[in-house]
């Protein structure tokens, strides 16, 4: 799968100061894969996609995007963590169209097209004009994946994007954003301390170590989607990547 390779990490180790966090971690993302990496907290997940997508720089080893040595953050590719980044001051159709960032044509008309369609697309119809603070945390979530989504990053890069969320809208999100990787297929690589999360939507999952983390274990899901977490196949899984875990 060299050649068809859109994320390549190699050997790559991170520290800060004296403490060594990134022990040396290789691993590759196929175009359109779907990859999710789970660790105990504070292992080092968030400094390795900081690393991956070019916001910090590794101690050693390499990161490459198609095949070419990352040098920076890349507009090709988008973040969505835990914390968010939505303005509270601009409306939705607002938050939505600074994303485009004067990208997508100039024209002001067809900027707000696209945003009311990718409101709608995440279920905000009706909300375009709402402020942040009239959003529930769920709705909130949902224009971060608007504005990732709208400017069609080849890479989606999700750390613990749920996370903050209740159990329920949890779930819920999950299959959000499912439903438009089906419509919209991007390369992703999500960060969670969420078993099941990962078990439900990836391809593939790393297991990382305790810090100075390195890659425990790797496990392929090969599970038709809609999965079912109460499946024996699903269950197995969990219990070998909880086994990994020291759980
Ligand atoms: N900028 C930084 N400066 C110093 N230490 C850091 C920095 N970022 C993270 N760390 C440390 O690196 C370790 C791993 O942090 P982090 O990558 O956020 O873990 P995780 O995301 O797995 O919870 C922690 O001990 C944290 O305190
Ligand atoms: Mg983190």
């Amino acid at each position: 799968m060299s050649d068809n390779n859109k994320i390549k990490v190699d050997g790559v180790r991170k520290g800060f100061g004296a403490l060594p966090v990134i022990g040396g971690v290789s691993f590759a993302v196929a175009d359109s894969e779907f990859v999710a990496i789970v660790g105990p907290s504070g292992c080092g997940k968030s400094t390795l996609m900081n690393v991956i997508a070019g916001f910090e720089r590794p101690d050693a080893g390499r990161v490459e995007i198609d095949g070419a040595p990352l040098a920076g953050p890349s507009p090709r590719g988008i973040v969505i963590s835990q914390h968010g980044s939505v303005f509270p001051w601009l409306t939705v159709q607002q938050n939505l169209m600074f994303g485009l960032n004067g990208k997508h044509g100039a024209d002001h008309g067809e900027r707000a097209a696209l945003a009311d369609h990718y409101a709608a697309m995440v279920g905000l119809k009706g909300f375009e004009s709402a402020y942040p603070h009239e959003l529930s945390g769920g709705m909130l979530k949902r224009v971060e994946l608007a504005r990732a989504f709208i400017v069609k990053p080849e890479i989606l890069y999700l750390d613990e994007p749920f996370s903050a969320l209740d159990a329920l809208m949890n779930l819920r999100m999950r299959n959000e954003l499912l439903r438009i990787l089906e419509e919209e297929r991007h390369t992703v690589l999500l960060i969670t301390h969420d078993v099941d999360e990962a078990i439900y939507m990836a391809d593939r999952i790393l297991v990382l170590s305790p810090r100075p983390t390195t890659i425990q274990a790797r496990f392929e899901v090969k599970l038709p989607h809609p999965r079912r977490l109460a499946s024996p196949e699903a269950e197995a899984l969990r219990e070998a990547i909880l086994r990994e875990l020291g759980l």
